[in-house]
């Protein structure tokens, strides 16, 4: 389906045609005088170069032919050469009626669906998960969902940190605690036991611990290095203990993310990319890409044109082993192999970018993917404290992401006791909810790439731009059209009618913007675009909520259609929460 700002640029390149104008000038936009109109044209002012007349001329020729347009309900030339344009009431409420039946909100689906990997999360197994890890998970969700919206095929991969120090650490400070364990007695040959010799709360001890200690202790950290190239060397009874790690931290990864509401397709890891590595050096040195340099295997990826020096990528150390260059660089011959994604989108923090350019140039120049696979890096801010500085817990420690979680969610349940007479469970659930929004709203209203202020207070406040104000509006004309339905009365074959005021004006030009806001998220995978449309959209009906009587309404066919505009506007915000990731509860 059409949008609206198409329909009505239509409607005025026909005039503009009329009078003998050229097309192109015709663009209608947003007006940025909302006092005065509500979509304006500005074509005239270009146009009037060309045709060498005073601006005001042309606008009035064109709004002479735009007189009795079933566009609009006025169309004014103004000084010196704006066309105010005001959108017909009958024309409004048709093209909603129009969305209403649409199946998908008028949404167009993307006419080339695109097979797109979204390589986000990343949490590092055995570590905990902290708030860094909390803005990926976040917007790549949200990201994820609003590609597979438009008809992409769309595969979200955790791409866990499986395979580093961090593991030789776990296997060397177990051996100290429990050295009689068969994984490591080197002339044990039978099975290992399935069960693994640690709970997910003693890994978690495990692990800061030996971090820690190895900082101080020499001896111990080169047994940790060792412990870890053995183990990525196929070291028998590490391999099972490694098999337990991930055992256990990925069932407890799945509960966290689950509360989070993110969902991942693949559960992968850089494990997994391992097996490629070695037959990926071969080719590296064989076609003559990489080099040595000081020992270490090396591909240039300087381009001419770079202002700044962009070191190489670096395939192996002087020792032979691995790095975050090295397996980025063999997932994504995985992924060729295995998937042959058109594109591969990457949500990781932007400190990361610069390892992500000379991936991406690695791979392009050796062939590691197609000359067409798109890749593109999705960089995000840091999350900081309201001290402007990276969030830390109270004592200065970093913030687990559970404990953050449960913060926000007592402050809600607080905000919802207060607020309302619900159940303790009830308002329990609820905060559960209510918490969620307020925590992925919160991030997502701010454009990705920047940083922000992770403010508790503000965050889950009823009222402003947050997660809470807008799920309020939900459950608000939920509880509107549930009365409704209470009455007795049936819902079916209601259409919207022309708005009678500026309140049910407003609502409806904001709920008619829905398609054209999701086609320029899309184009510019910008979750922050839905928020600040969703904010728009619940002000629009609050103050239409405010000014309206609607279930008293006497005239029947007017409640009628107030309740199938209700209905609309609904749908849309639903629908943009779940992109977003969040969902709304029935009551608050
Ligand atoms: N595990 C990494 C980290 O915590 C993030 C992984 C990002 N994805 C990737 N393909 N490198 O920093």
């Amino acid at each position: 389906m059409k949008t609206l700002l198409e329909l009505l640029t239509e409607e005025v390149q026909e005039a503009f045609g009329k009078c003998g104008y050229d097309v192109s000038y015709a663009k209608v936009t947003l007006s940025n005088r909302p006092d005065l109109c509500e979509y304006q044209c500005n074509g005239a002012m270009a146009a009037a170069k060309v045709y060498r007349k005073a601006p005001i001329m042309i606008a009035k020729d064109v709004v002479e032919k735009l007189q009795g347009s079933t566009c609009f309900a006025s169309a004014e030339a103004v000084n010196p050469g704006f066309i105010n344009l005001k959108v017909a009431e009958d024309f409004l409420a048709d093209f909603l009626n129009k969305m209403a039946q649409d199946g998908s909100l008028g949404v167009e689906k993307e006419e080339n669906p695109k097979k797109i990997i979204i390589d986000y999360g990343g949490p590092n197994v055995a570590k905990p998960l902290h708030v860094g890890h909390l803005r990926s998970a976040i917007i790549g969700e949200s990201v994820k969902r609003i590609m597979r919206y438009k008809g992409n095929q769309v595969i979200g991969d955790i791409h866990l940190g499986d395979w580093g120090y961090q593991m030789g650490l776990i296997i060397t400070e177990l051996e100290k605690r429990q050295p009689e364990l068969p994984y490591f007695d080197d002339s044990y040959e039978g099975e290992y036991p399935s069960e693994a010799p640690f709970t997910i709360g003693e890994l978690e001890e495990i692990y800061p611990t030996a971090s820690s200690y190895a900082k101080e202790n020499e001896d111990y950290r080169e047994k940790a290095l060792h412990a870890t190239y053995l183990l990525q060397n196929g070291h028998r009874g590490y391999r099972a203990i490694w098999q337990h790690i991930m055992q256990v931290s990925v069932t407890d990864l799945k509960k966290n993310y689950k509360n989070l509401n993110v969902e991942f397709d693949l559960w992968k890891g850089e494990a997994d990319a391992q097996k490629y590595i070695p037959d990926m050096v071969e080719m590296l040195k064989d076609k003559r890409f990489a080099h040595y340099d000081e020992g270490a295997l090396v591909v240039d990826v300087q381009e001419e044109s770079d202002k700044k020096e962009v070191p190489p990528c670096m395939i192996l150390k002087s020792d032979g082993a691995a790095l975050y260059d090295t397996t980025d660089l063999a997932t994504l011959m995985e992924r060729e192999e295995l998937y042959q994604p058109d594109e591969v989108i990457y949500v990781v923090d932007k400190r990361q970018e610069l390892h992500f350019v000379q991936v991406f140039r690695c791979a392009k120049k050796t062939g590691i993917v197609r000359p067409q696979t798109g890749l593109k890096f999705l960089g995000f801010g840091t999350m900081n404290g309201k001290d402007g500085k990276p969030f830390k817990t109270r004592d200065g420690g970093v913030m687990r992401l559970e404990n953050l979680l449960r913060e926000i969610n007592e402050e809600m349940y607080k905000k919802i006791m207060d607020n309302r007479t619900v159940t303790e469970e009830e308002a329990e659930k609820t905060s559960r909810i209510v918490g969620l929004a307020a925590v992925k709203y919160g991030d997502l209203s701010n454009q990705a790439s920047k940083d922000y202020i992770f403010d508790v207070d503000r965050f889950t406040s009823f009222e402003g731009n947050t997660g809470p104000y807008i799920l309020y509006t939900i459950v608000r004309i939920k509880s509107i059209l549930n009365k409704y339905q209470e009455s007795g009365a049936v819902c079916a074959d209601m259409s919207i009618r022309a708005a009678e005021d500026e309140f049910e004006k407003s609502l409806m030009l904001e709920t008619a913007k829905f398609n054209d806001m999701i086609d320029a998220v899309y184009e510019e995978i910008a979750p922050h675009k839905i928020c600040a449309y969703i904010y728009d959209v619940a002000n629009a009906f609050n103050k239409f909520y405010h000014e309206t009587k609607i279930l008293t309404e006497e005239d029947e066919a007017k409640k009628e259609g107030y309740i199938a505009l209700l209905t609309l506007t609904k749908e849309v915000l639903e629908t943009c929460i779940g992109l977003l990731g969040f969902e709304a509860p029935e009551r608050m």
